[in-house]
């Protein structure tokens, strides 16, 4: 379902960078941040796993968890051009039949969306607004993990981004980066009965691992 969300983020995440991301994760395998969610996810010990993998960009998390933690997956994103760019990768992989993908503004879809057991979301909750609707809805459709990334909140993640959405403005681009307050978005999780069980720290990214 096309939204403005979708406009947006069709304009900022274009088939040519989606291109060079898969070329990138054809050669290097998992960008680091994503490997924390991977490892996190592997580490709870699941088999045959549904995994909902919200702004899935390229597809990473479920190109490499159907090789063993999970058995189907559904891709939900808000850009066309990355969304077919997973699509053929995972064609090329031979893990099509396997995933769905959705074009749409996952807050707009969730209500229709099934329950899967991890829920991920990769660098995804600084591209969205409204961070609470986001992570409710993400919250509501896990059964067992959410597992997610977000820029860490220090003062150079902070003065990089300010930076961002000022050219941003400049360019009369209504694209923004945001740095969410994690003790908002922990106590959020709290609220949806979800508890941090680990966190771990990259120079720019930190990930957190919820559980049921
Ligand atoms: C920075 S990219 C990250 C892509 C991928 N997860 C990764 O880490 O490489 C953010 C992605 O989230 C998608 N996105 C942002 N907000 C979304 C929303 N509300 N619903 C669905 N997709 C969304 C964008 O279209 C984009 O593909």
């Amino acid at each position: 379902m096309p939204c403005n969300c979708c406009e947006m983020e069709n304009k900022t995440f274009v088939e040519a960078d989606a291109e060079a991301d898969v070329k990138n994760y054809r050669k290097r395998g998992p960008a680091n941040q994503t490997k924390l969610i991977l490892e996190a996810i592997r580490s709870l010990g699941l088999r045959d796993a549904s995994l909902l993998d919200v702004g899935g960009g390229i597809g990473t998390i479920h190109h490499e968890l159907l090789k063993d933690v999970a058995t189907e997956a559904i891709h939900v994103d808000a850009s066309s051009a990355y969304l077919k760019v997973a699509t053929e990768e995972a064609k090329r992989i031979g893990h099509e039949a396997q995933v769905k993908f959705i074009h749409a503004d996952f807050t707009d879809v969730a209500d229709e969306l099934p329950q899967a057991d991890v829920v991920t979301l990769d660098r995804v909750v600084c591209c969205y607004p409204n961070m609470r609707g986001l992570l409710k809805a993400a919250s509501s459709k896990s059964r067992k993990a959410v597992a997610l990334t977000y820029p860490r909140e220090v003062w150079y993640v902070r003065a990089v981004m300010s930076v961002m959405n000022f050219f941003q403005r400049l360019r009369n681009d209504p694209f923004r980066v945001f740095v969410h307050p994690v003790a908002e978005m922990e106590a959020l999780m709290n609220g949806e009965g979800l508890r941090r069980t680990s966190t771990r720290k990259l120079f720019v990214w930190e990930m957190s691992l919820y559980q049921r």
